[in-house]
This record gives C-alpha cells, sequence and structure tokens, in this order.
C-alpha cells in the first residue's frame, strides 16, 4: 500500500488558501487543482509499504509524532517547483517553527519499520494546490497570488495517509496521533 504522514491544517486556514486561489481555479490551461478535502502538507512519503509492515508502523510514528512539540505555522506564500518559470506543482509555503527533525523522525520510523522506499528528497513543506502535467510558466499567477498572508496556526496532529491510485487519487486516513504539546519536546 502507497503510504505517507501528513499534517493537516484547519478548516479556517484552508478557507483563507481556497479564498486566495478561488478567482484562478480553472483559469490557468493545464492546471489540475486537486480537491480541497485533499490538501495536506506531507512530511514523510514512504511509498509502496508492505502491508504486514502497518502495524510495527504505526507503533514507530506514534513514538515519533508523541516526542515532537506541535510547531505553529503560517501559510505566508505562494511558490512553484521546480520553478515557477517551469512549474508542475502550485504549493503554499509555511513559516514558523522548523519542523525538519519531526520529518526526519517520521521518515526514520518508516525505514526502521521497513519502508524501503522512503523519499529522502530535501524536506521543503508546502501545501500542493495545484499540479501540471508538463512544464508551465507560473510566473503571472504567483505574481498575482503574492502579498498572502495567512493566519497561524498549530499543527496539532500527525495524520497517515493511504494513497488509492486511479484516475482520481483518493486519500484514506488510516491513523492519527497527536504532537507533544508545544513548549515540550
Ligand atoms: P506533492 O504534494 O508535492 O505532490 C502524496 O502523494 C503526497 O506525498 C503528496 O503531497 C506528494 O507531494 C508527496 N510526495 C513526496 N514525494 C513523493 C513521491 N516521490 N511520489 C509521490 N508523492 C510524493
Amino acid at each position: 500500500m502507497r503510504l505517507f504522514a501528513a499534517l493537516v491544517p484547519p478548516d479556517d486556514v484552508l478557507d483563507e488558501l481556497a479564498q486566495a486561489i478561488a478567482p484562478h481555479v480553472g483559469q490557468v490551461p493545464g492546471l489540475r487543482w486537486p480537491a480541497r478535502d485533499t490538501w495536506h502538507i506531507t512530511l514523510g512519503f514512504f511509498g509502496e509499504v508492505p502491508e504486514r509492515v502497518l502495524p510495527d508502523l504505526e507503533t514507530r510514528l506514534e513514538r515519533a509524532v508523541r516526542r515532537h512539540p506541535a510547531p505553529t505555522l503560517t501559510f505566508d506564500r505562494f511558490g512553484a517547483f521546480s520553478s515557477t518559470r517551469r512549474a508542475r506543482v502550485l504549493w503554499a509555503g509555511v513559516t514558523g517553527d522548523p519542523m525538519s527533525r519531526l520529518a526526519d523522525s517520521v521518515r526514520a520510523a518508516a525505514r526502521r519499520a521497513g519502508a524501503t522506499q522512503t523519499d529522502e528528497k530535501r524536506f521543503h513543506p508546502h501545501l500542493t494546490l495545484a499540479r501540471a502535467k508538463t512544464e508551465t510558466d507560473l510566473r503571472p499567477l504567483v505574481e498575482s497570488l503574492s502579498g498572502f498572508s495567512g493566519s497561524p496556526w498549530r499543527a496539532e496532529r500527525v495524520r497517515l495517509v493511504r494513497s488509492h491510485m486511479g484516475a482520481q487519487v483518493r486519500y484514506e486516513s488510516l491513523a492519527e496521533w497527536a504532537l507533544a504539546p508545544a513548549g515540550q519536546g
């Protein structure tokens, strides 16, 4: 099964992002905008994981998550991978408490449980808002979204998600664990 671990921002924070992008959704040729109920910030992408690994994976992830304090984050910009000129992914970026140790722990937990395809790319926390099949110049779009600053929020929980591939990707939440109260860890 294809698994990843993610933070899911609260509804009012997603409302702010939805409002910011609303004038643009469906307006840029070639861009597909995933449904809002799929929005998340990936902490670790584990690839295909054998089903037998799941119980151990959940135990290890829970232990890792409980050790890290809940970060306070703010969506404060939009950008694109790999660049705004040759973009495949439009994202909203966060600033705030660093999350690289949390992301490292989550990925290490998955590796120890036997997830061998765990993505080890450098961690760039982001929430994907749109995808393009081919490289697309998103400079005008990102420019028109500049100046955005959302409300701060605390990421209190980490979710383990199963990704069902198909014509339309479907995400299934398998488990969720609370991070440590802010200030601990
Ligand atoms: P993305 O949002 O930047 O596309 C589920 O696919 C989640 O895992 C997505 O948020 C995706 O990031 C992330 N992810 C990270 N590495 C991935 C990979 N190699 N293949 C697919 N998804 C990946």
